[in-house]
């Protein structure tokens, strides 16, 4: 079963309460955060995500995915816990070593939040595979993090495959989750290659439609 993730992060403030009810109403499963720092990305969104996070919880009965893009892992977890979300994502690339990495999934895991591994397009899907015993979704990047609207990375879709078979061969239940130019065409490639949650902004937002694109993903 497919779900699907709406991203806010090219909704204007203006616009965002009338948003988050309408796609609630047009069924979108999660509502995603993209919080950027502006030293692991270059953008910086920290306030804007900070808002919109608490709107999301004050309007909606949606859950809160938060991914972190972001240097210091650490403060970002802490200060998202206290918006008791859904799921907490960070980035392998973010994180020194296998110890540190350790030390985030426990500190997510300690306050009952799902935990995820971020991976960008360059870092090789096995670099997260050691962690999928103690995770519940890896995120993989199918754009540059830092900015909505980029053009879909064609090779995502053999990562993708590789890990939904290493989840299956090691009988691993971690949900594949794919982020960046999903559009109906870019979300069957990914859902065929075995992603089962599906992160989309432009395409949702722009739509003109919220249910019509949303169902059109799943
Ligand atoms: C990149 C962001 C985007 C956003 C969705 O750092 O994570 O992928 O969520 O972007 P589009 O507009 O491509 O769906």
């Amino acid at each position: 079963m497919v779900e699907v993730a709406t991203s806010l992060l090219n909704v204007k403030k203006e616009e965002v309460i009338k948003t988050l009810y309408n796609l609630e109403v047009a069924g979108t499963d999660y509502i995603q955060i993209d919080v950027m720092d502006g030293k692991f990305v270059e953008d910086n969104t920290t306030e804007k995500m900070n808002e919109y996070a608490e709107y999301v919880k004050q309007v909606t009965n949606l859950p809160l995915d938060i991914h972190l893009m972001v240097k210091d892992v650490e403060s970002y977890i802490k200060s998202y816990l206290a918006l008791d979300p859904y799921c907490i994502t960070f980035h392998i690339e973010a994180c020194k070593n296998k110890k540190e990495i350790m030390k985030f999934i426990d500190l997510i895991k300690e306050s009952n939040v799902k935990v995820g591994i971020a991976i960008s397009p360059n870092t090789p899907i096995e670099d997260i595979y050691e962690y999928l015993p103690y995770i519940h979704k890896v995120i993989v990047m199918s754009v540059e993090p830092g900015k909505g609207g980029q053009e879909f990375i064609e090779n995502t879709i053999e990562k993708i495959s590789n890990l939904n078979i290493f989840n299956y061969e090691n009988g691993f239940e971690v949900d594949i989750e794919v982020d960046g130019g999903i559009n109906d065409k870019t979300g069957k490639e990914c859902t065929d290659a075995g992603a089962n949650i599906l992160v989309a902004g432009t395409y949702i937002i722009k739509s003109g439609d919220y249910k019509k694109a949303i169902l059109s993903l799943k």
